[in-house]
């Protein structure tokens, strides 16, 4: 696949595939979207001091900036597995790392790090990328926050069932949330029956809603 860098709404850049009619984030804005889905309504959720989070579709690596970015200065450790099937070519990361973003070491450290290894972004943020197929991904950790990254339930609808689901919220701890943009009628039942409580919350700019499910038990 080949994606092409395009700018969205509040300027921040996403990627556009063709070959699917799909963009990495909301053409609204790409860097509101993620803030306000998976930081706002995800991370600032948390209020322990080690957070376990595991990112389905660690594509540019935004979602692992914002985080970082979130918690470098304060008392908090992370751990984060990001899992991805369709790794970025150099081609696309080096583009990228143009756009103001993504011009940094961390986004750097990020795309060049080993597969599968742990590295340190710093002393309180550790990630760990797998190339992987999330149909075959199994936790070996327990996660107190998922942000499901995946591309929409109409392109991709094998990954937004119970299914899948269920193997998440065996990999949550108590009281662990996962987050997501769509709050589609099928995401929000396959959740459900995966044994989540589901919770409708107001989308970022240009979505009506979007869902955090909680794991009560
Ligand atoms: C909506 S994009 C989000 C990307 C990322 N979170 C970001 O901020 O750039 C969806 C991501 O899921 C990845 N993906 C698609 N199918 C996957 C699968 N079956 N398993 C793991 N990752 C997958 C895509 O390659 C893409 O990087």
């Amino acid at each position: 696949m080949r994606p092409k860098i395009i700018h969205t709404a509040d300027k921040s850049p996403t990627l556009y595939l063709e070959e699917i009619d799909e963009h990495y984030h909301s053409i609204n804005g790409a860097l509101q979207e993620s803030m306000h889905v998976f930081i706002n309504a995800g991370l600032n959720q948390i209020s322990k001091n080690n957070i376990n989070i595991l990112e389905i579709g660690l594509g540019t690596g935004l979602n692992v900036i914002l985080t970082y970015n979130e918690i470098k200065n304060s008392n908090k450790n992370v751990f984060y597995k990001g899992i991805e099937k369709y790794p970025l070519k150099n081609e696309i990361i080096e583009q990228l790392q143009k756009e103001t973003i993504f011009n940094s070491d961390t986004f750097l450290k990020i795309h060049n790090s080993n597969w599968e290894e742990e590295i340190n972004i710093s002393g309180n943020f550790i990630l760990q990328k797998q190339k992987i197929d999330l149909i075959n991904f199994q936790a070996t950790k327990e996660y107190d926050l998922i942000y499901f990254d995946a591309f929409a339930p109409n392109k991709q609808p094998k990954l937004w069932t119970t299914k899948v689901f269920l193997k998440l919220y065996e990999a949550t701890k108590k009281d662990g949330i996962l987050v997501t943009y769509s709050a589609k009628g099928i995401v929000k039942e396959a959740l459900r029956n995966a044994g989540f409580e589901v919770k409708r919350l107001k989308g970022p700019a240009g979505k009506r809603h979007m869902v955090r499910a909680v794991k009560q038990v």
